[in-house]
């Protein structure tokens, strides 16, 4: 049976660590403090930003909330961002994704600095992770690598295979096991003989975002396995792009869903907020 990767628990210990960091800021009167934008009330999106804020709370983060409604034009939306570009005293601005149709994505994630963009999805940040210079990088695939380090398992040298290729989770993901010299092979939906690419795989990360897709016919004895899908299941369960109870008796090591990668997300949201006061100088 495999050992249980615990997100809960790896998680609070980044945003302890996080507090303490903020707390030794404070006391040289540095306040940190994040931007939550949210335009309209998509249920999932309200879920996410309120973790957001609570755990701003915990870490001692001055959260900034901007709550807007539907009808938020792009025009406003990205005025807003210009203000609070402009703002000292607020270090991260986050907006909630998905934003509404009449509103261009990529318009407004462009405009965020690239010094407050804590979800590190300008194209600046994503060139710095990609030639190794500082920057802020994407939290999910961030969180990723802090699981597989802290459970104490090694990157370097091994066979890494990541199922997806999104900006936001997939890409990032490749780069940053390569930054950790692993050996890194990205798959995808048209990939040929996935299943015999996944076999191969030491450290395999599936972001696939299809239900219980990847079953222990894709997993190789012993691999560490990292599911960042989240579903429900017919039985309305949540369940990730792994199918956790055929994994678990091949795998060495696996997330659970929940409380695998979910947790990690935020908890290093709330790192790149502290880190941000350190690229703003
Ligand atoms: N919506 C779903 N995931 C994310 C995320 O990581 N950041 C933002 N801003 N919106 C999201």
């Amino acid at each position: 049976m495999a050992i249980l990767i615990d997100g809960k628990s790896i998680s609070t210990q980044i945003k302890d660590e996080v507090k303490e960091q903020v707390s030794e800021l404070s006391k040289k009167g540095i306040t940190v403090s994040l931007a939550v934008i949210q335009v309209g009330n998509d249920p999932a999106s309200s879920v996410y930003v309120r973790n957001k804020k609570k755990a701003c709370e915990y870490c001692g983060i001055k959260s900034l909330s901007y709550e807007l409604p539907e009808e938020t034009t792009e025009e406003e939306l990205l005025k807003l961002i210009r203000d609070l570009n402009e703002n000292k005293d607020c270090n991260g601005i986050l907006v909630q994704l998905p934003l509404p149709k009449h509103i261009n994505e990529d318009r407004i994630l462009d405009e965020i600095s690239p010094l407050k963009d804590v979800d590190g999805f300008h194209p600046v940040n994503v060139g710095c992770l990609s030639i190794g210079k500082p920057g802020f990088v994407s939290c999910t695939p961030a969180g990723v690598i802090e699981l597989i380090k802290r459970s104490g398992y090694t990157i370097e040298g091994k066979e890494c295979v990541v199922i997806g290729r999104s900006n936001i989770v997939g890409k990032p993901m490749a780069l940053l096991l390569l930054r950790e010299n692993g050996t890194v092979t990205v798959t995808h939906s048209r990939t040929q003989n996935l299943k015999e690419v996944a076999k191969r795989a030491d450290i395999l990360v599936v972001a696939i975002g299809k239900p219980k897709m990847i079953d222990a016919s894709y997993v190789k004895e012993g691999a560490v396995v990292i599911d960042v899908g989240i579903h429900r299941d017919s039985e309305n369960k949540l369940c990730g792009d792994v199918d956790f109870e055929s994994v678990e008796k091949i795998a060495g090591a696996i997330t659970p869903v929940p409380g695998g990668v979910g947790p990690m997300t935020i908890a290093m949201l709330m790192k790149n907020c502290a880190h941000s006061v350190e690229l703003q100088g």
